[in-house]
């Protein structure tokens, strides 16, 4: 496949996104700002979409990734449906306009509350994580007289070779249904009068750069797929969950029809249908976060660019030492030096980037990069920090699609004692 042109380049001197500068970005709607490409994030679906046209497949972006209600859409008129993990996704889904019969409901923590919401939805399928949440939900379809449509996340034990911290196939994680009791399992929810069994699921880890992880847990899978169908339990799809990565600097990335043809020849004449949950893959280099420099603070060991942006913001740099390009929105010439981009919360964990060779000077914008994946998404008001703006470009247009939350915002659920 041949990389499409980046929708982020300088155009004038001026780093742009399609058609718009992010300074008059900047100007319009402030900083700190998350900034996303109409065309980036329906390019990575289209990509993504036609890996797989040979054969029967559905999408299900993971939409913890970034749940933004213009990007959930967006999707949703590609055709997408949903991963979700909480009540709170599902209800974003249909307020995006997402057909919940199209979402299918993953996560080891599903209240009953939560499962009854997605069986009143009429979901296309729940992905058990366990015995226990096999019989919750048979009780709780039984008190709404229905069936819940199933699909066991089986634990295929590979090691995807990722951060650990975003790595869930192992044994020893807290996903999944260990391979070796999977098959009992199938049998046993097979006499339960109120589960459908549809499917089988796994998702190995995020951020994977390497094929062979993937195809040997999907090769798992469909051998439990044909030793539950000589026993006369026929399942209708494999789920192979999301997890490729995307490139922040100079990764390796998998190749998306490699990918799509390894997957296909594993499935064979099976006829089973092909569901996809990737996050990151459709969003992460879509969006980057938009920051001004507050202070420059040089020193004797290091020197500090304060920028107005913040872990709160932007928390993957602190969570797992991440590596986020960090670009001069503006260059302009001067001495460079290295730079510890950082943030105005009290932690020293606070960073966007170490040691970054920059020419700066104080009110500068940058543009941190590949973040429209797990950045707004997991942002929080630590330091009562108001959420950032999140805004779409759409060629010469911009729409403002989450207004930068306010002060009163901050405390708006809370009271004080009588
Ligand atoms: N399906 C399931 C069941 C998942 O748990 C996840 C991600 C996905 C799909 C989507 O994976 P993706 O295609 O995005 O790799 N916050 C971390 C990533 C956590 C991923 C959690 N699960 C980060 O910022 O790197």
């Amino acid at each position: 496949m041949t990389a499409a042109p980046s929708a982020f380049s300088y155009s004038d001197g001026v780093l742009a996104v399609e058609q718009v500068a992010l300074s008059a970005i900047a100007r319009r709607f402030g900083t700190p700002c998350f900034v996303y490409s109409r065309a980036a994030l329906e390019r990575a679906y289209r990509d993504f979409d036609a890996a797989f046209s040979a054969i029967p497949h559905q999408i299900c972006y993971a939409m913890k990734a970034n749940s933004n209600l213009a990007v959930l859409n967006l999707f949703a008129r590609l055709g997408s449906g949903f991963d979700v993990v909480s009540g709170g996704e599902l209800a974003r889904v249909v307020a995006a306009g997402g057909d919940p019969r199209q979402v299918v409901f993953s996560g080891v923590g599903k209240t009953d509350p939560e499962m009854a919401q997605a069986l009143d939805l009429s979901i296309r399928c729940f992905n058990v994580e366990s015995a226990s949440e096999l019989e919750r939900l048979n009780a709780v379809a039984a008190r709404r007289k229905t069936r819940a449509p199933v699909s066991f996340r089986v634990n295929p034990d590979v090691d995807p070779r990722t951060h650990p911290y975003i790595s869930t196939g192992l044994r020893d994680n807290k996903f999944g249904i260990a391979f070796g009791e999977a098959r009992a399992l199938y049998r046993h929810a097979a006499t339960l009068p109120h589960i459908a069994l549809r499917g089988i699921d796994m998702h190995i880890g995020s951020q994977i750069t390497d094929l062979e992880p993937h195809v040997e847990a999907a090769r798992k899978s469909v051998a439990l797929v044909d030793q539950l169908s000589s026993e006369g339990i026929r399942l209708e799809h494999l789920d192979i969950g999301g997890g490729i990565g995307i490139r922040y600097r100079d990764e390796p990335i998998i190749d998306l029809s490699a990918y799509a043809s390894s997957i296909t020849a594993v499935l064979g004449d099976r006829q089973l249908e092909l569901m996809l949950e990737p996050g990151r893959y459709l969003v992460g280099n879509a969006g980057v976060l938009l920051t001004r420099v507050l202070y420059l603070k040089p020193g004797a060991e290091k020197n500090f660019a304060i920028v107005d942006a913040a872990m709160n913001d932007l928390l993957r740099p602190a969570l797992y030492d991440a590596w986020h390009d960090v670009r001069p929105v503006q260059p302009h010439g001067g001495e460079s030096a290295l730079w510890q981009v950082v943030g105005p919360v009290c932690e020293t964990a606070d960073f966007l980037g170490h040691d970054r060779e920059l020419a700066l000077a104080e009110h500068d914008l940058l543009s941190i990069g590949s973040a429209g994946a797990y950045a707004m998404a997991m942002s929080s008001n630590y330091n009562s920090r108001p959420r950032a703006a999140e805004v779409i470009v759409d060629g010469a247009t911009v729409h403002l699609v989450r207004s930068r939350e306010r002060n009163a915002d901050l405390f708006a659920n809370e009271s004080l004692l009588p």
